[in-house]
């Protein structure tokens, strides 16, 4: 561990970076990252997440391969969005792909709770990395919900991904984002229906 901030510090401290610069973790400690994924809870032990790394020269394929689902989803899209999106998926030390390997068909774990396990499986790789000093960013896109583009990556239909993680050395250390208190956001029930403070937003 590179800070020595205890488990809350580390969960009240993230924040989303793409701000990013190598190194990005690689071997044992790459691996001691990703077990955090192992950690999620998961109904009918699915185990539903997979990790697919790209890093290397295997990047500039990705990046291929995302301009080519944005032209096939959107044959209008914009060069500059275009550039943007080839030089992220280029240039990143790490990328992380959250796939779902995916099964509609099982008669007791809904669809939901299967996507509900890879996100909270995402949260916690958000969270490891955090943990260990390094910065990330989730981002999804329609490239995201391209069936062709997840085939390429291995997961066809019904199986699919869930978006692309962005992992490295944040370039600013301990950046922050300020949050809004939690109060908005709770309520105790007692027995009618309640509304949040945060819904009139
Ligand atoms: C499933 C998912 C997909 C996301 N996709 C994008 C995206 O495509 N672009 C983006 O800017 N942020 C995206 N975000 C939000 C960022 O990951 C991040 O949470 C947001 O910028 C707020 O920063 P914070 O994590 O520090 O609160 C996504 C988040 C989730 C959970």
């Amino acid at each position: 561990m590179k800070h020595d901030i205890s488990a809350l510090d580390v969960l009240l401290s993230r924040a989303s970076t793409d701000d990013l610069e190598a190194p990005a973790p690689t071997g044992e400690e790459l691996e001691t990252i990703l077990s955090a994924v192992m950690r999620a809870p998961d109904h009918g032990k699915l185990r539903p997440w997979r990790l697919l790394l790209v890093r290397g020269d295997a990047r500039q394929k990705l990046a291929e391969k995302v301009v080519a689902s944005m032209k096939r989803l959107d044959p209008d899209v914009p060069e500059k969005k275009i550039a943007k999106r080839h030089d992220r998926m280029a240039n990143m030390p790490l990328t992380i792909v959250l796939g779902m390997h995916l099964r509609p068909e099982d008669k007791k774990i809904p669809l939901i709770e299967q996507e509900l396990a890879v996100g909270a499986a995402g949260m916690n790789l958000l969270n490891a990395l955090h943990a260990t000093g390094y910065g990330a960013v989730w981002v999804s896109g329609d490239i995201t919900y391209d069936p062709v583009l997840a085939t390429e990556l291995g997961f066809p239909p019904p199986h699919a991904l869930a978006g692309f993680f962005f992992v490295g050395t944040p370039k600013k250390p301990d950046h922050e984002t300020k949050r809004r208190p939690v109060a908005p956001y709770v309520a105790e029930w007692m027995g009618a229906p309640v509304t949040f403070a945060a819904d009139k937003d």
